[in-house]
């Protein structure tokens, strides 16, 4: 095939609109809320360090990958892999991968949505300056409150689903391009004053040393799939959001370049999470591994105590909901493309409908919380199981058959041109950790994750 495809949707307006659009998708509560409470619940820098590794061994090259295929292919990732196979003389059941990636993308954002709630609640409270004057109890207190009213949580819940319904309606283009511009460097701002504020506490070494010294003996297998998987879920990597976005980008980027810079702005802001959290659990002696709610309970205790608190920690969860927003779009896109292009629905229709069908599955979530919270599975409520199925399981499965199919299937001719690396060493490495380090890693960290290594 040697005359490339268009996408029907329509194209970034450069190489920088890529790179914003992707790091909007990549930087959102997974490095703010999921990275800092998981290095919590596994023991501290062996996880992070894992999970760095991740980043540059299997998380950097499927990267790429993604971004290269999404490229090829200029469609939704279920007609991308369709038309790639093809192309390539093999089954077309590679679509199915595809359709796994919607899947995937539903089930997170049911529960992302959730969480995105939680913020948006948070915003409330902290403008009305609920944080100035309460004790640390109290602070907790306001979290366990929320989580046990139904009513307000599936209120923020379908606020949050509906701001992301109304982006994607409207294209991604026109409203996100603009936004991400500014709004992702005032979030960085604010985590440089808050890392700033944490360095002010007592517990700034300990968290420093809790965050990076690896005590390798509290590091389960368990635990080496949770790096593994949120390295995926942190890069939106295997479930076709990046790929999506790659089939809108121009031909003459560089996809090594892009996939490397979003890559460590994604890295660099949940370490700067991490900086900003672990000193406070330190200095007011809260528990590391206190779950989902860590940055609900740590980071409203700063912004009671800090100068200007109040502005603070309402300008902080309105950013951290844009961040979440710039993500949740592209949870919703794979879908929405197909729906475009194989059933002629219109694009805002197409969003409403998937909309509705994540906002449903969140109701779950919802209710795990309080109704359903002794309804389990494996000690598992409906929210751990849908976060645990999505990203330790389906992501890097994804993640594993877009190495396959990219480094082994796929002829060589094609994917150097894509690529645009040529044939040196950099494409040879890439080749190599493609083929061999990051399946073989995907596999062997599943293995011993069941015990079976
Ligand atoms: N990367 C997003 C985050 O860290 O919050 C979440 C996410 C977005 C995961 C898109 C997967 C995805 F396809």
């Amino acid at each position: 095939m040697t005359t490339k495809r268009q996408s029907i949707h329509g194209q970034w307006s450069s190489r920088w609109a890529f790179i914003m659009a992707a790091t909007g998708s990549a930087v959102g509560l997974g490095n703010i809320w999921r990275f800092p409470y998981l290095t919590g619940e596994y023991g501290g820098g062996a996880f992070v360090l894992m999970y760095i590794g991740c980043v540059l061994l299997v998380g950097i090259p499927i990267m790429m990958s993604e971004v290269l295929l999404g490229r090829r292919g200029r469609q939704s990732p279920i007609n991308t892999m369709a038309s790639l196979a093809e192309e390539e003389g093999l089954t077309s059941g590679w679509r199915y991968l595809g359709w796994m990636g919607v899947v995937a993308g539903f089930l997170i954002l049911s529960f992302y949505s959730v969480v995105a709630g939680w913020t948006l609640e948070y915003i409330f409270q902290a403008g009305s300056g609920n944080f100035l004057t309460a004790t640390d109890e109290e602070i907790g207190e306001i979290f366990d409150s929320l989580l046990r009213n139904p009513g307000q949580l599936m209120a923020m819940h379908t606020l949050f689903m509906a701001l992301t319904v109304i982006v994607v309606a409207m294209g991604v283009q026109s409203g996100l391009e603009r936004a991400v511009k500014f709004l992702m460097p005032a979030l960085f701002i604010l985590l440089l004053l808050m890392v700033g504020y944490a360095m002010s506490t007592d517990g700034f070494e300990e968290g420093v040393y809790y965050l990076f010294y690896p005590d390798w003996s509290k590091l389960s297998g368990e635990g080496f799939l949770a790096a593994l998987g949120q390295a995926f879920f942190s890069l939106s990597l295997g479930m076709g959001a990046i790929m999506v976005y790659g089939s809108y980008l121009p031909d003459d980027a560089s996809i090594a370049n892009t996939s490397v810079t979003i890559a460590l702005a994604d890295t660099l802001v949940a370490i700067m999470a991490g900086l900003a959290i672990f000193p406070l659990v330190f200095a007011y002696g809260l528990e590391t591994g206190s779950g989902p709610g860590l940055i609900f309970v740590t980071l409203p205790i700063a912004f009671g105590q800090m100068p200007y608190g109040q502005i603070f920690g309402t300008g902080f969860f309105i950013l951290l909901l844009f961040a979440a927003w710039t993500s949740s779009i592209s949870l919703l896109e794979p879908a929405v493309a197909w729906l475009v292009e194989n059933r002629g629905i219109s694009r805002a229709r197409s969003a409403a409908i998937a909309g509705l069908i994540a906002w449903v599955l969140g109701i779950g979530s919802v209710l795990s919380f309080n109704l359903w919270q002794d309804y389990r599975l494996f000690d598992k409520t409906y929210f751990d199981i849908m976060e645990y199925v999505t990203s330790n399981i389906m992501l890097p499965l994804g993640g594993l058959l877009i190495a396959v199919f990219t480094a082994w299937l796929m002829s060589r001719k094609a994917v150097i041109e894509e690529l645009g690396l040529g044939e040196g060493l950099i494409f040879r490495t890439w080749l190599f950790v493609v083929r061999y380090v990051a399946p073989i890693g995907v596999v062997i960290i599943f293995l011993h994750a069941i015990g079976f290594l």
